[in-house]
């Protein structure tokens, strides 16, 4: 372990409000790379000159690097600089001077993945957030802007190819068969967006003109052997590039574009100046080794790290706390590509999805924090879905406030006023407010306060006087440190839809709740209306209402937002699922007939009706419960599949049937099918009819594709058929050279519902295969096990005890990664206290292990804390 990586007795915890402006700027920094793997050299030159009038020393941070020299303008002076808390402080008497440093670094034995690594051969790097003081000494914070020129030499054999940010400006041989290239990047950046890679690498080229004319060229380098899995990667490129053009006016701004996929890295991918990095699941796809899920991934993650070009790197972040200002925006960015791509009610419903299994726990639990928070131990902890997704969220309510047109001249203020510069969210809020002049005093508290608004919604109907009465209030949670909260501004998208005609009673309007609670008046109405509320989920927010059952089916059927449809379903299935759990009498067909009407409703797509007739997850269910038990809800949940199973049997087997047909294409119509074809099985499998293990085998073998393959796999994973280990193992010897099918291999275990999960998990984690240095590895077997609700909180505690010595094991290796996994311990709170008290106990034994890393340190300690 480094021992930059080490807790001293009182971690420092930065505050937002601290922030001040640097002392010394760096305006131009030269770097010079000799490559090698197990020892590195790097040369830095820094030009510093003084910001402001202050006699303040200039300070650099550096951490896992040994220090061989140090000079002031050409003089030696290593005797001069005091090295303390993993950096250097040095005095300088003038305004501008030259700092020149050589330190040597390890790239094989940084087993943290960020800095300078070595994965699979090749060299490349990691700086966001903090990974440049990993490579050299240097003020490590995103508003220092510099110019960077890289020299970089390295075997010609073993390094063939040779990238960093920018242009190359020259290249050629060395001595002894290395060789060097050097890059040159006109725009200023902060130096966690400098990058290079080193190794042997070919590349998929193609290129594409901008709308002025430009002519980029294109490129993602692979290994060799993989270059047949770029094509989707590329095409995805090429469409992010015109889609920001087309939504947005930006324009990429180089003569050169670069991926590269690498196989160890911490995160999805990483947008530094022109030369993205990425992790090799997020670029590399074929139809037999990649799912439908996989390639929808890939297309949003290219064009999320693609867009950073410009809400990211053209306009980057002052400081760490405004982190969401590139990252919820980037994030709103690709989610509305994906959406023109695709279809939009899907992807909306996969996007909630995800922020509710993702977000609002994180929201409603030891860890919640505001998308700008207001302290932090270790950075990489914020790099949270709050951040993100919640993040995301707060951007797509000020698109809907304000119009695509005002939200558009808003954007194109932002990148016009900021343009090269280090901007903070507040930034961002002010250019959309002086480019619309809509008034944004209260919106503004979507950045301070943290925890999922709910809102209660009442809805009548007077029958006398033909007005419909809506009353609207809302409750803001404490969190820790914000007890007392102010009301939220909540964009609240309804219609009225008749409840005998189905028809729109009055179309769409947006209510702006901005006060604790208000009411509104519709009518007079021909019809009892039915409400249609927050359509397109156009408020992250909580909803109680407490609209009955065959109201919800009734919306299930006719409501015309596909997303306040999906939803109503979903609220009926959470209803029932809730009186199941709590043993309340209670009637499923409700919901077997909603469930009914929507598979044989002939205006729906197959891709809509697989989303709507899938239950609500068993975290969710838990979401809604004072106490959660894991296993009255698993077996509420396994019963309510068996009774749609059984009841419906012959329209699974239709649906299966009907999406069976034709070859593999990767449109829209075959994702869709495929998608509903693999929920009907699932469902087939918990009817628990005979011949179920029989078609899922089936569609194994004669799978002509990865989604229908894994989809098949993962229904007889749960089971005890003799198909089961059929087909794991030939899983196994098809895919057992290919890493990423591999980490499917041990996912679908770890999320199997099988009561024995939990002994197959721990044979798992001592096979030839696993290990934790890889993170997709450690994320597919842990990471997986510990979502999957039934496992992991089983009463005796073995799936506690599990995922806890794994991340101690991990928190060595790499701490990011390791930290990621605690969340999951920080819900203890919510359950009875056996496993409360176990999971308690899992963090204190955590919080023991002695050199824990200030990462995972500052989520075991905050998930403890009792409020
Ligand atoms: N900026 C990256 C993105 O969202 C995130 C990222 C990549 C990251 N690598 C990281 C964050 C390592 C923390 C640590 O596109
Ligand atoms: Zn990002």
């Amino acid at each position: 372990m480094s021992e930059s990586r080490v807790v001293s007795d009182k971690p420092t915890v930065i505050h937002r409000h601290d922030y001040q402006p640097p002392d010394w700027l760096v305006p131009s920094i030269a770097l010079n790379f000799l490559l090698d793997p197990q020892k590195t050299r790097v040369k830095a030159r820094l030009h510093v000159k003084r910001n402001g009038e202050h006699t303040h020393p200039l300070r650099l941070e550096g951490n896992d690097q040994s220090l061989i020299s140090f000079s002031i303008d050409g003089v030696d002076a290593l005797s001069q600089v005091e090295k303390a808390d993993h950096g250097l402080t040095v005095p300088l008497s003038g305004d501008s001077h030259f700092i020149e440093t050589e330190v040597e670094i390890s790239p094989e034995s940084n087993s943290q993945l960020m800095g300078l690594y070595a994965s699979s051969g090749l060299l490349c790097t990691q700086c966001e957030a903090e990974g440049f003081r990993r490579i050299t000494y240097f003020p490590d914070r995103p508003d220092i802007l510099s110019r960077y020129t890289v020299r970089m030499e390295a075997d010609a054999s073993a390094f063939p190819v040779l990238l960093s940010n920018g242009n190359l400006a020259l290249s050629g041989k060395t001595e002894n068969g290395r060789h060097f290239a050097l890059w040159n990047d006109p725009f200023p950046k902060p130096c966690y967006l400098f990058a290079l890679v080193a190794g042997n690498l070919a590349a998929r080229r193609d290129e594409f003109i901008t709308a002025s004319g430009r002519k980029v060229a294109l490129a993602i380098w692979v290994r060799e052997a993989d270059l047949d899995k770029t094509a989707h990667a590329m095409e995805a490129l090429k469409k992010a590039m015109a889609w920001d053009e087309k939504v947005y006016g930006r324009e990429y701004d180089l003569d050169q574009f670069n991926i590269v996929a690498v196989d160890d890295f911490n995160f999805g991918a990483m947008e530094n100046k022109s030369l993205n990095i990425f992790n090799s699941r997020y670029i590399l796809a074929d139809p037999d080794t990649a799912t439908d899920a996989d390639y929808d991934a890939i297309a949003g993650v290219v064009a999320h790290e693609y867009f950073h070009n410009w809400s990211g790197d053209r306009v980057t972040c002052r400081d760490w706390f405004q982190l969401s200002l590139k990252e919820g925006f980037t994030v709103f960015r690709d989610q509305s590509f994906s959406a023109d791509l695709g279809s939009p009610a899907v992807k909306r419903i996969e996007d909630v999805r995800s922020l509710r299994a993702a977000q609002f726990p994180e929201d409603a639990g030891p860890l919640a924090h505001p998308i700008r928070p207001e302290s932090y131990i270790e950075i990489s902890n914020f790099y949270t879905a709050t951040v993100y997704n919640k993040g995301a969220e707060i951007i797509r309510m000020l698109h809907r406030l304000l119009g695509a047109e005002q939200f558009r001249k808003g954007s194109d203020l932002y990148f016009d006023r900021h343009d090269g510069e280090a901007a903070t969210c507040e930034d961002f809020v002010q250019a959309m407010e002086d480019a619309s002049g809509v008034d944004l005093k209260l919106f503004r508290r979507w950045y301070n306060q943290a925890g999922t608004p709910k809102l209660k919604i009442a809805f009548k109907w007077d029958d006398k006087t033909k007005m419909a009465h809506l009353h609207l209030e809302q409750i803001v949670p404490p969190t820790p440190s914000q007890p007392e909260k102010q009301p939220m501004v909540l964009p609240v998208a309804v219609a009225l839809i008749g409840k005998e005609t189905g028809r729109n009673l009055i179309g769409e309007q947006l209510l702006v709740l901005s006060e604790a609670s208000q009411d509104y008046e519709f009518g007079p109405l021909e019809e009892e209306p039915l409400l249609s509320s927050n359509r397109g989920f156009s408020a992250p927010v909580i909803i109680e209402d407490q609209c009955e059952a065959a109201n919800l089916a009734f919306l299930s059927a006719h409501d015309d937002d596909p997303f306040a449809r999906y939803e109503a379903m979903q609220q009926l299935m959470l209803n029932l699922l809730v009186a199941r759990v709590h043993k309340e009498q209670s009637n499923a067909s409700t919901v077997v007939e909603a469930v009914r009407q929507t598979l044989i409703d002939p205006k729906l797509d197959s891709a809509f009706i697989a989303e709507a007739v899938i239950l609500p997850s068993e975290n969710m269910i838990g979401e809604q419960l004072e106490t959660v038990d894991p296993k009255a809800i698993a077996e509420a949940r396994d019963d309510l599949r068996s009774i749609l199973g059984q009841e419906l049997e012959d329209l699974w087997r239709d649906a299966y049937k009907r999406s069976s047909r034709g070859d593999y294409s990767y449109t829209p119509e075959a994702v869709g099918a495929r998608r509903l074809r693999n929920v009907a099985l699932s469902y087939l499998a918990a009817g628990d009819f005979k011949d179920a293990p029989t078609i899922a085998w089936q569609q194994f073998e004669k799978a002509d594709n990865m989604t229908d393959r894994r989809g098949a796999l993962d229904v007889l994973v749960n089971g005890v058929a003799p198909e089961r280990e059929q087909a794991l193992t030939a899983f196994y010897e098809r895919y057992k050279d290919n890493a990423l099918v591999i980490d499917k291999w041990f996912s679908a275990q770890a999320l199997s519902t099988r009561p024995d999960t939990i002994d197959i998990v721990k044979k798992l984690a001592v096979h030839p295969d696993f290990t934790l240095k890889n993170p997709n590895r450690a994320r597919s077997l842990i990471g997986g096990f510990a979502h999957n609700a039934r496992a992991f909180h089983d009463l005796s505690g073995e799936g506690y005890r599990f995922v806890t010595d794994m991340i101690i094991a991990l928190d060595k290796i790499n701490s990011q990664t390791a930290a990621r996994m605690i969340a999951p311990f920080g819900r203890w709170k919510r359950y009875d206290s056996t496993r409360s008290e176990l999971m308690r106990q899992s963090l204190e034994k955590i919080l023991e292990t002695p050199n824990l890393s200030k990462d995972v340190f500052e989520q075991a300690s905050k998930s403890l804390l009792s409020d």
